[in-house]
């Protein structure tokens, strides 16, 4: 299974964002391409199963449409609010803002992040969820950081492995900023006073 994609080519971002932005690190093309290729290995490894798919707001909105919208599989969706950022690039103490709803217990569970970054967030995520007794919890990233990891958790699908850089758009924020952009780009340290 390819784990992710090296990114080799990155583009100047559009001219009315260049002061905020450094460059698009990954363009709607490219994510659009790599959604498919997860889509179609998550196909695979879940056919035939009654699949829960949980997804971690806010960050994910994107991404999860786009997923679900390429997956053919019958499946059940959810969603996990989590907030640990509160409005800058640093990460606080996490608190749970929304529960799940679906039974998972004796379910297959595909947890989907927007980004494993320190991986504090997925394994207090995936902890909450084995509670409920699931079959198994497989998870799901876009953007996998792993310089930063601190907490022992690897995702089974990760689209891109990125740098450390502070990364927006395609459903990521800054302060609830630039989640509408089309694709991922890099924020300038100087607009978090970095
Ligand atoms: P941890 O460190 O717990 O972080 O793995 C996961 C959550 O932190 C947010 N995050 C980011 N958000 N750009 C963002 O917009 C980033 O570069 C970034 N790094 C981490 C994100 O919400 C993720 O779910």
């Amino acid at each position: 299974m390819k784990k992710s994609v090296p990114l080799s080519l990155v583009r100047r971002a559009p001219p009315h964002l260049r002061q905020e932005l450094e460059c698009v690190l990954i363009s709607r093309t490219q994510l659009h391409r790599r959604v498919r290729e997860l889509a179609q290995q998550i196909e695979r490894d879940f056919a035939g199963r009654d699949l829960v798919v949980v997804s971690l707001l806010s960050g994910t909105i994107m991404f999860i449409a786009d997923l679900l919208r390429s997956l053919n599989l019958p499946l059940r969706l959810d969603f996990i609010g989590v907030s640990s950022y509160g409005g800058g690039t640093v990460s606080r103490e996490l608190t749970f803002t929304k529960e799940l709803r679906l039974d998972v217990r004796d379910r297959d569970v595909l947890l989907v992040d927007d980004i494993l970054d320190t991986g504090k967030t997925l394994t207090a995520v995936i902890a909450r969820i084995q509670k409920l007794r699931p079959r198994q919890i497989k998870t799901c990233v876009l953007l996998d950081k792993r310089a930063r990891r601190v907490a022992n958790v690897q995702a089974d699908y990760a689209g891109f492995d990125i740098p450390d850089l502070f990364v927006v758009g395609y459903g990521l924020d800054y302060a609830e900023r630039y989640r509408n952009l089309p694709f991922v780009g890099v924020l300038r340290p100087e607009m978090y006073g970095k």
